[in-house]
């Protein structure tokens, strides 16, 4: 069996949000005072994570596994978890996307683990934006997370940078001299409608177009000619930077959609499968699952919600709605 869907997409990476916590605010993702977390008797346990991934890897052909939160860091057993996915078979590749806060102590456990490729989220250098931005003093935690994720081996270390006008927008160029000097690879994120304020205005983003026009005040861009080739369902666009080996990428969720090639699946923190970011409704696998259902009946349920994927995002259609579940609960 494979996790198909209407239009012909067949999803073999998946996502599952660990929790639903974090310890950042950032301002397009949190409200300063939290969220309603999940309760804690509803969130997966390690073991109930690992069922399922089993048989998302041995009978629904999932390939990849990437594990997100909120802040996945916060999991404690986290390096336990990643080697016992690792330990599966057919072995998955296994990735992390984090806000990087704690990671210098645990990045080289978490690649002795099993841990192949990481992402991690920063948008600005500067301290007092981050301050502004995320609401926690933590620029020099993610900073030394990126270096100890660079001397682990995680190879390509991948940064997210999200731009909101007025706040880090000017920062663009700064973060791409960083991230060649650093070598790790940036990859610019449009802000998606994923706020818990359903506050996003399509003005108010900050578009690919915008970035690529004000990196290239600074640098002469092209389109990465092997990027074409080797897409796939990669969202992010790659530009060479002439003169130099670099490629910054940039991620057009939202004035360019890549929902056609998508091959994603969702798993939230609390047992649900949303086969997509923007999904109005979800499939419970957390009560079969601990009501005795058997490995089949919970694969006939996945395939079954999987089937049901749209065709696209609709953020560009005038009925868009945001789903309830912010970012934060979602994963990445
Ligand atoms: N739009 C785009 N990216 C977002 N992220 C969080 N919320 C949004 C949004 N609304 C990014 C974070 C992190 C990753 C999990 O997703 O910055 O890098
Ligand atoms: Fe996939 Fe949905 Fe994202 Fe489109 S918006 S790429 S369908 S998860």
């Amino acid at each position: 069996m494979v996790l198909a869907d209407a239009f012909g997409r067949v999803a073999t990476d998946l996502r599952i949000s660990l929790t639903d916590r974090c310890n950042l605010r950032c301002t397009y993702c949190m409200p300063v005072e939290g969220l309603d977390w999940l309760p804690r008797a509803d969130v997966l346990t390690d073991e109930e994570i690992l069922r399922l991934v089993t048989i998302g890897v041995a009978r629904l052909g999932i390939t990849t596994v990437r594990l997100t939160g909120g802040e996945p860091l916060l999991r404690k057993n986290l390096e336990l978890l990643v080697a016992d996915i690792a330990a599966l078979s057919p072995a998955p590749e296994i990735a992390l996307t984090t806000n990087g806060i704690g990671l210098a102590a645990r990045a080289e456990k978490l690649a002795a683990a099993g841990l192949k490729r990481i992402n991690i989220s920063l948008d600005t250098l500067d301290p007092g934006t981050f301050t502004e931005l995320a609401h926690r003093p933590r620029l020099p935690d993610v900073l030394a997370g990126v270096a100890a994720a660079r001397e682990a081996g995680l190879n390509p270390v991948k940064i997210n940078s999200v731009l909101l006008r007025g706040v880090n927008d000017h920062e663009a160029f700064d973060l791409l001299r960083w991230a060649m000097a650093e070598q790790v690879q940036l990859r610019f994120i449009e802000q998606m409608p994923l706020d818990p304020q359903h506050g996003w205005q399509r003005d108010g983003m900050i578009t690919a177009a915008e970035i690529k026009q004000n990196l290239s005040q600074h640098v002469e861009l092209v389109e990465d000619p092997e990027d074409a080739l080797t897409r796939g369902s990669a969202p992010a666009e790659l530009f060479r930077v002439v003169g130099t080996g670099y490629s910054v990428g940039i991620i057009a969720a939202v004035s360019k959609p890549f929902c056609g090639t998508c091959d994603r699946v969702r798993l939230t923190a609390d047992g649900q499968i949303r086969n997509c970011l923007f999904a109005r409704t979800e499939s419970d696998l957390r009560t079969p699952l601990r009501s005795g259902a058997s490995d089949s009946e919970i694969a006939a349920l996945w395939v079954a919600a999987v089937a049901n994927k749209q065709p696209g995002h609709g953020i560009n259609d005038p009925s868009f709605l945001q789903p309830d579940r912010p970012m934060s609960a979602i994963g990445g």
